[in-house]
């Protein structure tokens, strides 16, 4: 079929042609954003879920979500060693921005403030040309935001800036993707702030998404995280709505698929976000004609999973050192049930599969941890972020 209207969009990030299932997370933040301008108390929501289930396409759409309400909103992708005072100032800068509010006088001073706590980044004594701002010209505000504490700088800030977004009757959101990643101080920030802002009621919140481990990593931090966020677990799509992420692009071109192709597409996609755009994009490709055929299936299955091995899985599996390789794959020969994409196992059996004592192998695992390709969701077990890496690994040996 023609390839310049093939409709699906594999691809970290990428939005989907249809984004099926996700109502209850779009009426559930409809319904943060409405309570929080009107100062009423709500739990901000924390999207988690392994990898390509479509995070991060919901977090954007949300971020849509808040904009036609004329929110001011900004977003920013947290890094493995990277401090969250710079990408948030970024972030904070763009909503303010975007926020609008009629004062020319109170945006100049909640600015200010932002640039103290950016320009902060650098530590107090660092040289000029080594201090970085979001550049921002607003005459610096100093004595706030600026002590160098990023808890005490962070809840003033947010304090400010929601105060701002309070006078205008709207609000403020912060989109944080890969949350994980934020450092123990910087999650500690956050979530104090976030405690502190919704006790007075200002109209700022954080959304954020992660990996399935993210609300251990908050509530370690915090016990009160769990009453500061609303957790929705994002998950493969069930039948009805795989079919559905699949018939209505198609339908838009005048194409369509039998019922036996829609269950041999859900037979291999089992449902993943990313496997259905992956998988409709090369069927789409490779058939001769609509409506698309179980035969079309078996035919583009093979090529579909190439291309996945090397963009979804081989992008991911090329960034681990031969150790860490040989550790995966070891996970993958000690997965109870092989079948379960997120299954997990005990980092013991992983250790009896390579024969080594448990402590000889954590650096592997740590730093696997840390590439995000593996979690822990509970104590002496891992899982594979990556849904299917199991079999993926399998299929190599
Ligand atoms: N609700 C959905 N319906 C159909 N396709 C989706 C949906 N959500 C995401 N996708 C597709 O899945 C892929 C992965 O999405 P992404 O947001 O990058 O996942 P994550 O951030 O969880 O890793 C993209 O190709 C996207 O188009
Ligand atoms: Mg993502």
């Amino acid at each position: 079929m023609d390839p310049i209207r093939n409709p699906y969009a594999p691809g970290a990030g990428q939005r989907p042609p249809e984004l099926a299932g996700r109502d209850e997370q779009l009426r559930a933040f409809d319904v943060v954003l409405e309570r929080v301008s009107r100062g009423r108390p709500e739990r901000s929501l924390v999207l988690t879920g392994l990898r390509g289930v479509g995070k991060t396409v919901l977090l954007n759409t949300l971020r849509s979500q808040a904009v036609r309400r004329g929110w001011g909103t900004g977003k920013l992708e947290a890094r493995p060693d990277q401090p969250l005072r710079r990408p948030l100032s970024s972030a904070l800068h763009q909503a303010v921005r975007e926020l609008g509010h009629g004062r020319e006088e109170e945006v100049e001073h909640a600015l200010g403030v932002l640039r103290a706590f950016s320009e902060r980044a650098a530590g107090g004594d660092a040289k000029l040309r080594d201090r970085w701002s979001p550049g921002i010209t607003a005459p610096l505000v100093r004595g706030r935001a600026d002590s160098g504490d990023v808890e005490i700088d962070l809840v003033e800030l947010l304090t400010d800036l929601g105060g701002l977004a309070g006078e205008t009757g709207r609000g403020i959101a912060v989109f944080i993707d890969e949350m994980q990643d934020l450092g123990p101080d910087d999650v500690s920030a956050l979530c104090a702030a976030c405690h502190e802002i919704s006790q007075s009621g200002l109209p700022l919140i954080v959304v954020g998404a992660g990996l399935p481990h993210l609300p251990a990593v908050l509530s370690a931090s915090k016990s009160y995280s769990e009453r500061l966020f609303a957790y929705q677990r994002i998950d493969r799509l069930s039948r009805a709505e795989a079919d559905r992420a699949l018939t209505t692009p198609a339908a838009e071109e005048d194409a369509g698929f039998t019922p036996e192709a829609l269950e041999a597409l859900y037979a291999a996609t089992g449902g993943y976000p990313y496997f259905v755009q992956a998988y409709g994009k090369t069927v789409w490709d490779l058939a001769p004609a609509s409506p698309i055929t179980a035969a079309d299936v078996d035919v583009a299955t093979p090529e579909a999973d190439r291309e996945l091995g090397v963009g979804f899985f081989g992008s991911r599996y090329e960034r681990a050192t031969p150790g860490e390789r040989d550790y995966l794959r070891a996970m993958a020969e000690a997965t109870p049930d092989p079948d379960d994409p997120a299954g997990s196992v005990a980092t013991a059996d992983v250790a009896a599969v390579l024969a080594r004592k448990p402590q000889a192998l954590s650096p592997a695992r740590d730093a696997l941890l840390k590439k995000g390709l593996i979690y822990s969701g509970e104590r002496g077990r891992i899982a594979f972020t990556v849904p299917h890496f199991g079999r993926y690994l399998r299929e190599q040996a």
